[in-house]
């Protein structure tokens, strides 16, 4: 895998594209498997995370096709994926549950392990397809569920982003009507509805807390352009704040990142929302507080940049992270690099410092490591960023050379 040497850089001038979403492109893969016909999916990112899927997809029996800036899935014959490991390398892939029931009236999956940030569980996706119908058996590290799916209302005891997909995926062929209460509001969630209603779903109100899904006997192919990676552009956006730059993020879409961008207001940055893009001016001035929060609150995949962030802005910043229950680890790394940072359960505490110094850290999740890269970038010296188990290239496409081409001193290393 990489390692990714940075150095202290001047402010960040230029243009970044944003890249098609990674939390879009994965959940509209899946919705794939719910039919016959080809599905084409312009411009998806060239990230790990992506192709891991697809091979899981093509163990499933879905045909994969690459062509030059689109992804072709053909799932005309289909089976359960025979080699679980597939399926436990990236938690994603429980989205194959809905579809997979949805279709074949059967899905076995392994039980997800942990991750790092968290123990990541999928009782809510199970409660669901539970109400749809499904009779759920537990064993051998894996859950097994079969039946024919019939519509119904479903509450979620919290408003999970993949519980809401994979029953959203799922309800779109079981006979009648469901109702998903308490549903995600995530961009990404109305993005998967948008492109399930072109495959000819019958969906009305996501992104909003009650989603309600007419079944239909089957659907068709369609062609789809998902969203830009509001999470890369937020991500892009505090590499600014950090060096004090002015960067055009080319493609992204302010009124899916309107809590970050009042942060960075609160903090001193500019920001410009154009039709081309966003424009970032300026550096983080004033400390900030920051509350994890579910869409449209301050989303938690964007705490560890903006930890970069506070690491050189001057005052006493605070994280409250809400969402997931070890999501800090990068502050000890961010601490070897001379950060002020305490961490008490769910709260850190930043205090910004004037000076930072570069040395040897690890990656240890992939915003996490993108948050060090940032960091980096205003560390006196070499910052070299540890990611061998490829937590980077997972969910940043190309992130040294975007970087690089606005003035970044970022370079990808390979490791033997
Ligand atoms: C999605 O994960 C994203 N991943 C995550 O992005 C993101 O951090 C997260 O949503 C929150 O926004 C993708 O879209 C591929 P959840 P997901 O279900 O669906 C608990 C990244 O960096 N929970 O909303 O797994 C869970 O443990 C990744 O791109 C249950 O308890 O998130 C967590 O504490 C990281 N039971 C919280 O809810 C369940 O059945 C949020 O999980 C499901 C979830």
């Amino acid at each position: 895998m990489a390692h990714y040497a940075v150095r202290e850089s001047p402010p960040l001038r230029g243009e970044i594209p944003i890249s098609t979403s990674k939390n879009a492109v994965l959940p509209i893969m899946c919705g794939a498997l719910l039919t016959r016909e080809d599905v084409r999916i312009e411009n998806p990112p060239n990230l790990t995370d992506v192709s891991t899927l697809s091979s899981l997809l093509e163990a499933c029996g879905c045909r994969v096709r690459r062509e030059t800036g689109a992804l072709i899935l053909t799932a005309s014959g289909f089976k359960n994926p025979q080699d679980e490991e597939d399926v436990r390398k990236m938690r994603a892939s429980v989205l194959v549950l809905g579809p997979l029931l949805a279709r074949l009236h059967e899905a076995r999956i392994p039980l997800p392990g942990g991750c790092a940030i968290g123990q990541r569980p999928i009782d809510q996706h199970l409660k669901g397809m539970s109400a749809l119908g499904a009779k759920v058996h537990f064993d051998h590290g894996g859950v097994t569920l079969c039946g024919r799916l019939r519509g119904a209302t479903i509450y979620l005891d919290m408003p999970s982003v993949g519980a809401t997909e994979n029953l959203l995926m799922a309800a779109t062929l079981a006979e009648g009507t469901t109702r998903i209460e308490n549903a995600a509001k995530e961009p990404e969630i109305v993005d998967l509805a948008a492109f399930l209603s072109s495959m000819g779903a019958r969906i009305s109100g996501a992104g909003t807390s009650t989603i309600v899904i007419e079944g239909v006997s089957s659907l068709h192919g369609t062609t789809w352009q998902p969203i830009a990676d509001r999470i890369e552009a937020g991500t892009m956006a505090c590499a600014c704040a950090i060096t004090g730059g002015e960067l055009m993020l080319r493609g992204a879409r302010a009124d899916h990142l309107r809590s970050l961008l009042f942060k960075l207001s609160e903090a001193g940055v500019h920001i410009h929302d154009t039709p081309g893009g966003l424009m970032v001016l300026g550096r983080a001035k004033q400390p900030f507080e920051i509350r994890t929060m579910v869409y449209p609150g301050f989303p938690t995949d964007l705490q560890a940049p903006m930890m970069a962030v506070a690491c050189k802005t001057p005052g006493t910043s605070v994280f409250l992270e809400t969402i997931f229950e070890n999501r800090f680890m990068h502050a000890a790394e961010l601490s070897r690099l001379g950060a002020h940072i305490r961490v008490e359960n769910r709260v850190a505490v930043v205090e910004g410092t004037p000076y930072l110094t570069g040395a040897p850290v690890t990656a240890t999740d992939l915003r996490a490591g993108a948050a060090l890269i940032l960091a980096g970038l205003c560390a006196e010296g070499e910052t070299l960023v540890n990611d061998a188990d490829g937590h980077i290239t997972r969910g940043y496409e190309r992130i040294e050379e975007k970087l690089a081409g606005v003035g970044g001193l970022v370079r990808r290393v390979c490791m033997p």
